[in-house]
């Protein structure tokens, strides 16, 4: 008798369910398997909602490890950063990040970390704690905006956790929200409303809230994020030209006498323009990839370098070996560190430059403020990348970019200095 048509048959049959059961595991979206246990509004210790959803709060639990990156860059190490970019000290002279500027770690750490800052005191604005605690969601409902000028120091006695659950999940449907006000006002100028954007864009929204840049509204000192013109540096450098709302500039530098702007953590910003946002991919698909635990699938809620677990978080779509990936990364962020660097010092040469022809009696004062211009506009591009945090893998082609305009100002500035003071720079 031929049998050959019944193993046939059923290879194909065996064939299609293993194809069916990968594309669902490749589809899957949280929603199908667990169901929702809701969390009382206004819980925010961790703890709690980890009795419900145990494996993504033993997965949250691991932002408490402090280990280095594979690549040198990133980690979870705290660390000065003018350890290995002495110029920072230049640059950020005569403001609190010449004072102390650490690497980041998990977040877990982020309300320990603002109160040991040496950044801050107990009578900095309130504003300051927007992105380090869930605390932010009832301290803005019972005040409004209005928290944003209260000392820290009373808002901190309100504040026991650190950013959890509550920042990104609403507790009752466990679906994503955006926690930040500032964050739904900006996107609502660019006519996006971030409460009916869809899942794909919340994965990245959560993070965008508060990995972006922002500058403190004189006055009120709420923050805002300064994208009306759009995120590319340019244009928001061309936003801070026109003074919102009366804020030239978040310091003077007390050498070259510059009004400048510090640019902080604009990830968002960066990455939105990159080749993996244009492929549509997410965050969360690189920092919080989907693991396997106890024959369920979750999301890793250890939001942390993805290169620490490379396998989950890059050869999900990528089939290079893991060895490979790394290096490609690594190969990037070098050569995005190296022009990093020779900005940074080119910089603070250019300070030094305006500082010593503003020194001079017979300097032409007209001539001077063009250089400082140039150098403002040129630390702000250096800056950009430098304080974005992946060295420039988000999107190496804007990094290197803004980087080489960087260089190219700085020495404008010093040329403009030579010719206010009628010396050579
Ligand atoms: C395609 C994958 C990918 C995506 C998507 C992605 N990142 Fe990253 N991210 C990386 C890599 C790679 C690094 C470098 C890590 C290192 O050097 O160890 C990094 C670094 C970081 C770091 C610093 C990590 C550290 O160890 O200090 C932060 C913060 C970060 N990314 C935030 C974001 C945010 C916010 C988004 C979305 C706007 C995003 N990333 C999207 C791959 C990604
Ligand atoms: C920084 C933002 C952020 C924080 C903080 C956070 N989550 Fe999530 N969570 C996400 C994202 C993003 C997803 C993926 C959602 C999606 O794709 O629909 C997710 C998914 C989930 C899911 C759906 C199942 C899964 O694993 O994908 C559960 C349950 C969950 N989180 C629980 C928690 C708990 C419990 C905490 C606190 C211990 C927490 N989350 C903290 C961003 C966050
Ligand atoms: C409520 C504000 C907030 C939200 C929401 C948020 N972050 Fe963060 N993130 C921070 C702060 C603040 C730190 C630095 C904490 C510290 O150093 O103490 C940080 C640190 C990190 C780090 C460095 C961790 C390490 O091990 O060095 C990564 C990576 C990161 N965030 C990625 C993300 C991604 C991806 C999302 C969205 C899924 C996200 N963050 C959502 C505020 C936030
Ligand atoms: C969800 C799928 C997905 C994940 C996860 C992902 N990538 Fe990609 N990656 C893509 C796609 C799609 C492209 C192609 C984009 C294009 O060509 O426009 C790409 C492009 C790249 C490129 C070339 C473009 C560039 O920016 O240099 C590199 C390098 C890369 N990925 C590395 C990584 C690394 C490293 C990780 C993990 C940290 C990662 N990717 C995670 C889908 C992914």
């Amino acid at each position: 008798m031929n049998r050959k048509p019944i193993v046939v048959i059923a290879v194909t049959v065996v064939l299609i369910l293993v194809a069916v059961a990968a594309v669902r595991s490749f589809f899957w979206k949280p929603s199908d398997r667990s169901e929702v246990r809701a969390v009382p509004e206004g819980e925010y210790d961790p703890a709690v909602w980890g009795r419900r959803y145990p494996l993504e709060y033993g997965s949250f639990q691991k932002n408490l490890e402090m280990t280095a990156s594979p690549t040198d860059f990133g980690g979870s190490v705290k660390f000065q950063h003018s350890l290995r970019q002495p110029e920072n000290l230049t640059n950020f002279k005569g403001m609190a990040f010449g004072k102390d500027y650490t690497e980041d770690r998990g977040h877990t750490y982020a309300l320990t970390d603002l109160k040991e800052s040496k950044r801050i005191t107990l009578q900095s604005p309130g504003a300051c704690m927007t992105c380090k605690s869930a605390h932010i969601i009832d301290i803005y409902k019972s005040q409004g905006e209005a928290y944003a000028k209260k000392p820290l120091g009373e808002l901190f006695v309100k504040m026991k956790h650190s950013i959890t659950c509550a920042n990104c999940h609403d507790p009752a449907t466990m679906s994503l929200r955006v926690s930040n006000p500032a964050f739904i006002e900006a996107m609502r100028k660019k006519g996006i409303d971030v409460a009916k954007a869809p899942r794909e864009e919340m994965r990245s929204y959560v993070c965008g809230q508060c990995h972006a840049e922002y500058y403190f509204e004189p006055e009120t000192t709420r923050v805002v994020l300064p994208w009306d013109k759009g995120l590319h540096p340019e244009q928001v450098y061309a936003f801070y030209s026109g003074k919102p709302g009366g804020f030239e500039g978040d310091w003077v530098h007390p050498d070259s006498q510059t009004a400048m702007l510090k640019a902080q953590h604009p990830d968002f910003e960066i990455f939105s323009a990159g080749a993996h946002a244009r492929a549509g991919i997410s965050c969360a698909d690189c920092h919080m990839p989907y693991m396997r635990e106890q024959g369920r699938k979750y999301s890793s809620h250890w939001v942390t370098s993805p290169m620490k677990h490379i396998d989950a978080s890059c050869r999900r779509c990528h089939p290079e070996e893991a060895k490979w990936l790394l290096g490609r990364v690594k190969t990037t962020q070098k050569s995005v560190w190296e022009l990093q660097h020779t900005a940074g010092i080119t910089v603070s040469k250019a300070h030094e430059a305006v500082a010593r022809a503003a020194a001079l009696a017979e300097t032409n004062k007209g001539e001077l403020d063009k250089a400082r211009e140039y150098l403002r506009k040129a630390q702000w591009y250096w800056d950009f990348v430098a304080a974005e945090n992946s060295m420039g893998f988000h999107n190496p082609a804007l990094c290197l970019n803004i980087l080489g305009q960087s260089i190219d100002l700085a020495h404008k500035a010093r040329e403009a200095a030579g010719k206010a003071s009628g010396t050579t720079p």
